[in-house]
């Protein structure tokens, strides 16, 4: 059985993700991409992988600056993901989508108001079809209280109650036992 595009668009789609956006400065700009092919990789050294489409002027940017911050969305920050999922020539109204940035030691962009951000350094580069695999080392990270927005199926989505194990009744309070604060290590 052959496998179209669309099938594997829709099989990929059951696959839940968080949303981040890549930024990486462009002569002083800031410039943003709406990124979910983004995971950990290793932990020593500490270095994560975003998959980056050969058509994307990020993936230019990325070869050329050769370091970007991953900023993790938070749910509010949906409008934010669809405005650096477009593509202008130099996005020249980020505040119209929430959108605004604090730089780092190194001129990295940071998305304020973002769950997280790494600030990465690019180690290496691997050739995938109509992808580069940008692995990067990580150099810095914060991390704040919230909710992530996540990708499913093509919508937008905020995360939902916590599943309980199905293994006994005690196990089904775990979710809870956190903010109860008793102590229990689950
Ligand atoms: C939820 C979501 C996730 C996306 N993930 C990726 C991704 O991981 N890699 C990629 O190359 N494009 C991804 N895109 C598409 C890019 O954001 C889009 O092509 C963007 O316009 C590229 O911008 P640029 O040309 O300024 O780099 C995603 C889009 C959406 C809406």
């Amino acid at each position: 059985m052959s496998v179209t595009q669309s099938d594997f668009r829709k099989a990929m789609g059951c696959f839940a993700t968080g949303v981040t956006v890549i930024t990486v400065d462009r002569a002083g700009e800031v410039h943003g991409m709406t990124a979910n092919a983004f995971t950990s990789v290793s932990m020593d050294p500490l270095l994560v992988l975003v998959c980056v489409d050969h058509r994307a002027r990020t993936h230019a940017h990325l070869h050329a600056r050769k370091r970007f911050g991953v900023n993790v969305l938070a749910e509010n920050q949906r409008a934010i993901s669809e405005y650096y999922a477009r593509s202008p020539e130099i996005h020249q109204h980020p505040e119209e989508a929430g959108a605004s940035f604090d730089r780092t030691a190194h001129g990295t962009p940071v998305l304020h108001g973002a769950l997280a951000y790494l600030e990465c350094r690019l180690h290496t580069t691997q050739e995938a079809g109509d992808h580069t695999i940008f692995i990067a080392e990580v150099e810095d990270v914060v991390v704040r209280e919230g909710e992530p927005l996540l990708f499913f199926r093509g919508d937008y989505r905020s995360v939902g109650a916590p599943i309980g194990s199905l293994s006994g009744s005690e196990n089904q309070e775990a979710p809870n036992l956190g903010k109860t604060g008793n102590g229990r290590n689950t």
